[in-house]
This record gives structure tokens, C-alpha cells and sequence, in this order.
């Protein structure tokens, strides 16, 4: 008998029929399976389930599912699944990191300059027919070469944004992170450590990449903004919740800050009615990692990871990304 997965998200066809060859497989088709209850229901009997970024996998439900073995997820952030309850009751967690950094990078890049550069902004200006005439100030913003890059986490993304910064546009790079890169590290990057107070002193261009942890719960809040340079932007593609997002629209309204990028939000996919209403402001649907390849990608990985749970292929017994791969280690 084949071991039941539950699919828990959207999810390529063709992967989806490379799982069948070794699992029963459930798939959520078009929409993710989010509501606890159905959640809960769905994975009834399965041995593993494929998820994202979400939904939400804690102790209530592996409690109501005591069957699942692994819980395998195609996103690198993880804080939608509760590791440790994982691991007490010895399911194996995967998470997929590295196949995303480059394009998560590209886009954090692009959405920092399309927010300094005003590129949204004046995209709907001119779809709504007010363009009827030349001016000097003319949805003038900042520039992004030569100016402070200041990056907030300093992970594998991180990393790969101050190299666009420094290597392509000229950048100073200072960064705040709890553990600081090895010189030999910083160097190739251009990247200087300072305290979060002066990396938000300093920064022309913040870029936040911290995973999502109690420790980051609005690591950017009002206080944080107040500290910030009024010409500064602030770019999120970490997490929802790393940043107040009320707070965050009430300094673009006043002016605090000179404009933001949002690709994540908190309660997404809600969006705070408050960001909708500020022009000054580029509003994302948490795509960072999304061209089509990469996206492939971090699901192979996934599947990789699942199969290996299972003694299958390659990775037999070895699931190439685990967070947690002391719980397949038979008991001595
Ligand atoms: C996307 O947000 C991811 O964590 O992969
Ligand atoms: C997080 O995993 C990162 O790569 O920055």
C-alpha cells in the first residue's frame, strides 16, 4: 500500500504526478486547505503532508493526525510550522532553502527600486489618463546608485542583495544581523556591520530579510521609523509581522518616510485597509520567490525531501534539507 500524502497547496501538475508514482495522493487543487478544521480532516490517516508558507501546522494538529511522519514545505521561511512539536512527536520538517536566493534577491531589488523610483505610482498616474504635461519634479524620487543599501538579516538573501548592491550599483552596504559575517564574507559584498540604531540612521534603502521569530515581531514598529532618514525607503520581503504595519502606514501618510515596498503582510492575504489607501507605497502579493523556474524548483526540492522520508531515490533515508533530521535517526 502506498503511504497517503495530503497536498495542502495548489501545486504543479507535473509534480503532482511524479508523487503518485510512490504516494495516495490528496491535492488541494486550486486553493490551499486553510481552515484548521478541513486541514485537520483532510490529513486524516496521511503519512506526509506538502505545504508552503502556509497553513499553519501546529501541536493540535499533528495531535489529530498521528500519522504523519513528515511534514515537508516548498517555502525557506518555516514560522508557519511549529518545529519543536514537530520534533517531540518525530516528524521530520523540511523546509526549502538556497533554490530561491538569487531570484528572491533579483525581486527585493526590484521592488527597493521600483519603490525609490516611484515606478507604481506613476504606472497608475498615467493608466489613469492624468499625464498631460512635462515637469521638473515629475514623480521625482531617489536614486538607488550610490546610495546607503541597508539590509536587515544577513542570510543567504541578504548576502545575495548586497552583491547586486555593491557590485552593481555602487553601494555602500551596512548591515544589522545577531551574528556577524566572517570578514572574508563581508569583503567580496562591501558589507560593513553596525548597530540596528545606525543601520537605521544610516540606511537611504532599507531591505528587510530577517526570518519571522518572536525576536523580529515588529522589529520595524513606529519608534524604528521615527529614527529613519525622511527621504529613506523600506523594502519587506521577509514576513508579515516583522514589520507594524499600521505603524508603517500612518509614517507614509505623514511623511515620515519618503515611500515603502510590501511584499508580505501581516494576516496576508489581508492588507491593512490603511496601506491601500497611501500612495506612496508598492504593494506586492508575496511573490518574491516567484518566476516560474525557481518556483519549480523549490518544489522539486520538496518532493525530494518527501521521497527521501520514505527510503526513496537518491536521498534514501537523508532528506537533503531537514530541519530536524534527528528524528529519523534510529534510537541508539
Ligand atoms: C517565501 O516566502 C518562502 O519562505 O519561501
Ligand atoms: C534565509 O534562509 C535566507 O536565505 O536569507
Amino acid at each position: 500500500d502506498k503511504p497517503r500524502l495530503l497536498v495542502a497547496i495548489p501545486m504543479f501538475a507535473e509534480v503532482l504526478a511524479a508523487l503518485a508514482e510512490h504516494f495516495e495522493v490528496d491535492a488541494a487543487g486550486e486553493h490551499p486547505i486553510e481552515d484548521p478544521a478541513e486541514l485537520a480532516r483532510r490529513a486524516q490517516g496521511c503519512s506526509a503532508l506538502l505545504v508552503a508558507g502556509m497553513p499553519r501546522i501546529d501541536a493540535a494538529l499533528l495531535d489529530a493526525c498521528p500519522t504523519v511522519r513528515a511534514v515537508c514545505s516548498m517555502a525557506v521561511g518555516y514560522n508557519n510550522i511549529d518545529v519543536p512539536a514537530c520534533t517531540a512527536r518525530g516528524v521530520l520538517v523540511s523546509n526549502a532553502p538556497d533554490v530561491l536566493t538569487e531570484t528572491t534577491a533579483d525581486f527585493g531589488f526590484a521592488l527597493m527600486m521600483a519603490t525609490a523610483r516611484r515606478i507604481a505610482e506613476s504606472e497608475h498616474f498615467l493608466r489613469a489618463g492624468q499625464w498631460t504635461q512635462w515637469r521638473y519634479d515629475l514623480f521625482a524620487g531617489s536614486d538607488v546608485h550610490g546610495a546607503t543599501l541597508g539590509i536587515l538579516g544577513m542570510g543567504r538573501i541578504g548576502q545575495a542583495i548586497a552583491r547586486r548592491g555593491h557590485l552593481g550599483f555602487g553601494m555602500p552596504v551596512i548591515y544589522h544581523n545577531r551574528s556577524r559575517l566572517p570578514a572574508e564574507a563581508e569583503a567580496p559584498i562591501g558589507a560593513r556591520w553596525v548597530s540596528k540604531e545606525d543601520l537605521l540612521r544610516e540606511a537611504d534603502h532599507l531591505v528587510l530579510v530577517v526570518p519571522y521569530s518572536a525576536s523580529s515581531h515588529h522589529a520595524i514598529g513606529a519608534s524604528e521609523l521615527a529614527q529613519m532618514k525622511p527621504t529613506a525607503t523600506l523594502t519587506n520581503i521577509a514576513r508579515g509581522g516583522v514589520v507594524d504595519d499600521a505603524a508603517l502606514a500612518q509614517a507614509l501618510r505623514d511623511k515620515r518616510i519618503a515611500a515603502a515596498g510590501l511584499d508580505v503582510f501581516e494576516g496576508e492575504p489581508a492588507v491593512h485597509p490603511d496601506l491601500l489607501t497611501v500612495p506612496n507605497v508598492v504593494l506586492t502579493p508575496h511573490i518574491a520567490s516567484a518566476s516560474l523556474p525557481t518556483r519549480r524548483a523549490m518544489a522539486d526540492l520538496a518532493q525530494r525531501n518527501l521521497l527521501a522520508v520514505f527510503g526513496i531515490g537518491a536521498d534514501a533515508g537523508r532528506p537533503p534539507t531537514a530541519l530536524n533530521p534527528e528524528v529519523l535517526k534510529p534510537a541508539a
